[in-house]
Formats: structure tokens, sequence, C-alpha cells
């Protein structure tokens, strides 16, 4: 970040210049990873220009990433997704545990259960060796009847995270067979890869990859701030209940035709709770229709969260396209804030979508063309 010569950088700005000198603050960020995440970065930025104790809320808040960001800073920070996945993800941004306390209750679900459901087929027997799957499941049991504990959120966002991903060499960072590790491939597809070239899952010992990960996104867990992240949908989600106004909203919607994010987090899915298969109802998600549905849809929850905004918040919003629905982006989000009570006030230009993001590469998926990225910033009452 840039601060001019002459001019003292405010409270926020020296906030990030200590987190970039500390390399172990931003690791729980990188807990799981999700599908159109932004980079931290991002929200860090924006944020720079805000009081310590301005309320952050994030209406599609994914990963957690803008709360996170929130919570580097000090600021109160709510979140609110359709998602079980991200809200499970997310809230371990919020958490405040250590590596020791997640590996003891790792230690104590493995040695104490026994695995009711375990799911059976080609896929499963391929993804993971059996003794590993078992254990997977006896996590997932647990975690179905409890998680609620600091450390039983930390655990089940670290065992999200390495449910699946690329075989590496030395000891295994993920558990499955090889697998992308931003989205999980699906069934048929996985299968035809691991049997056309004979692989095999490897057993892997759950509790050491646990307890390696735990010490690396654990190891200097940032201070605690009041705020949640909630189950919900943002077109119909009570923002008064969180019980604050907000100063800082900062988000990103789901692009317009984007309705995949539980289908592409299938397994993720199952761990939280899903069917052991593909789930292909968008349910809730926002992303769907034409654009002027769509359009309708991002004013509503503009309305809704302008009413427990304080005036003068600021809104922004980071949007794109996907190449298969080809829409202007900014002329797209200035037509939802159309009859809301933002004001624009800039657009910039924020970069490419898929540079360095998705792990496709890693499976057999073909790339994609890059997105271009806008970011529009608002103001409540101009
Ligand atoms: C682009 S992603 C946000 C990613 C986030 N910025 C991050 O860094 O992880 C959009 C999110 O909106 C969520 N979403 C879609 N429809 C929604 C709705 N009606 N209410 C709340 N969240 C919704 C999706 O589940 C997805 O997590």
């Amino acid at each position: 970040m840039d601060t001019d010569a002459g001019v003292l950088p405010t409270s926020n700005q020296r906030e990030i210049l200590d987190i970039k000198s500390r390399k172990g603050r931003p690791r729980l960020n990188a807990v799981c990873p999700y599908y159109t995440m932004f980079p931290l970065s991002f929200p860090l930025e924006v944020l720079s220009a805000a009081e310590s104790q301005d309320a952050v809320l994030d209406p599609f808040c994914g990963r957690g990433t803008t709360n996170f960001a929130a919570r580097l800073l000090g600021m109160p920070t709510f979140g609110v997704d359709t998602s079980p996945i991200a809200v499970a993800m997310a809230k371990a941004k919020l958490v405040s545990t250590n590596p020791r306390a997640v590996i003891q209750l790792c230690e104590k679900i493995l040695s104490c259960r026994e695995p009711v459901d375990v799911p059976a087929g080609d896929f499963w027997s391929l993804c993971y060796n059996p003794v590993t799957l078992r254990n997977i499941c006896k996590l997932r049991e647990y975690f179905l009847e409890q998680c609620e504990s600091p450390e039983e959120v930390a655990l089940r966002a670290i065992v999200m995270g390495i449910l699946h991903g690329p075989v590496n060499k030395g000891a295994p960072t993920y558990l499955s067979n090889q697998m992308p590790r931003t989205y999980a491939s699906k069934p048929a597809s996985a299968v035809r890869f691991w049997k056309s070239r004979g692989m095999t899952p490897m057993g892997v010992d759950v509790l050491d990859c646990v307890s390696r990960r735990a010490n690396y996104v654990l190891a200097d867990v940032p201070d605690a701030v009041d705020g949640d992240i909630v189950l919900g949908d943002s077109l119909t989600f009570d923002y008064r209940s969180l019980g604050r106004r907000f100063d800082w909203i900062v988000t990103s919607p789901p692009y317009l035709g984007m309705v995949t994010y539980v289908p592409d987090q299938w397994l993720r899915h199952w761990f939280v709770g899903g069917p052991p298969n593909v789930v292909y109802d968008p349910g809730a998600q926002l992303g769907r229709g034409s654009v002027t549905e769509f359009t309708a849809a991002l004013r509503n929850v503009w309305n809704r969260v302008s009413q427990v905004s304080h005036e003068g918040a600021n809104l922004v919003v980071r949007f794109g396209a996907l190449p298969s629905m080809p829409t202007e982006p900014a002329a797209l989000i200035a037509e939802s804030l159309c009859g809301t009570p933002w004001v624009i006030r800039e657009v910039r230009p924020a970069g490419f979508a898929t540079a360095g993001r998705r792990q496709a590469e890693q499976f057999q998926s073909v790339k994609k063309s890059p997105i271009e990225e806008i970011d529009v910033f608002a103001v409540l009452g101009g």
C-alpha cells in the first residue's frame, strides 16, 4: 500500500504494514480454498481507509475474505451466505484457538467413534483409501452432531481444506487421490481420470495431515473481533437481527449465470451434511434468470443493506462476467444501484479473475478465457 510522503498513515494503514511483516498472521484465511474467492489484499486495501471501529458487512461472504480482512484490522464484521460450505469456511475466519487444542480434538474424535454411514461405490473407493475414508466419516458425523466451539469450527474448516487436492511428493497434504483443490471434479470424470491412469488412493494419516495443517494455519491467529457469519439468503435476510449499523459493505455477488457454487464443491458439501452425490438444485443462489431479474435481485440486496448502514457508508463491489454469459459488469452494477440510495463514486478495473486462481490445470480441465473484473465504489446518500 502506498502512503504519500509527509502524510501520516491512518491507524488501519499502520495495521496493514504490521500484518505484512508477520508472515503467520494471514494464514488462517487460507484454511480452505473457495471457488471465485477474491484475494485478501482487496478488502485489506479497501478497509485501509476505514476507522478501526467501523463495522463491516459482506452479504455474499463466500469463504469470509472480507470478514478476515476486517478481523486483521480489529473491525467488527458480519457475513451472510446461502451456501453451507461457504458458511463453514467463513465461520472459521473468526475463531480464536490454537493448533494444540485442535489436534487434541481431532485425536479424540478419531479414537472414540465408529462411522455409521460410509459411502461406497467406484468414486469413493478410488478417491480415498478405506481407512482414510472411515476417519473422514468419523469427523463428518461428529460435526453433524455438534460444531460450536472454536476448536470444532476450526477443525471442520481444516478438514474441508484438505479433503481433496493434488497428490504431492513427500508427506501428503490432501486426503484424496489426485484432484483439484479449489473445486471437486464430478464423480464420473474423476473415475475415468483415475482409471485411465491406473491411479489408486494411498493411505493418508488424517491426524498427521490435520496436525501439519493446524500448525500452519493457526500459527498466529489475529485477536478476536465482534462478529458472526450467518447462513441466509441476502434477499430475505433480516439484517436488523445483527444488531448493528454498518459503515462498510465490501462484497462480491455471484456473476450472472454463476449458480454452481454447491455442485462445484460437492465433496465439501457432502462433508458438511449434504448427500454423497452432486446436487444441481441452485436453491436460493442468486445468479439465475434474465439480466433484468438479476439486477432487480441485486437492487433488493443493496436496498436492504442500506437500511442497516450509516449515512455516508461505503459500498464496494467486485464484479465480473462469466465467459459463457458475457455482460458488461460495470453497466450491470450501475443498473442494480439505480433506485437505491447508493451513489457511484468510482469504477476501477480490477484485473483478470482467472489469473492464478483456479487449479483446473492440476486435473484435466481446459483453461477458460480470463474475465476482466471491476471494482465499484459507492457511498450511501452520495
Ligand atoms: C463471488 S462469491 C463470494 C466470494 C467471497 N468474496 C470470497 O472471497 O470468498 C459469491 C457468494 O454469494 C453466495 N450467494 C449466492 N446467492 C446468495 C444469496 N441469495 N444470499 C447470500 N449469498 C448468496 C454464494 O454462495 C457465494 O459464496
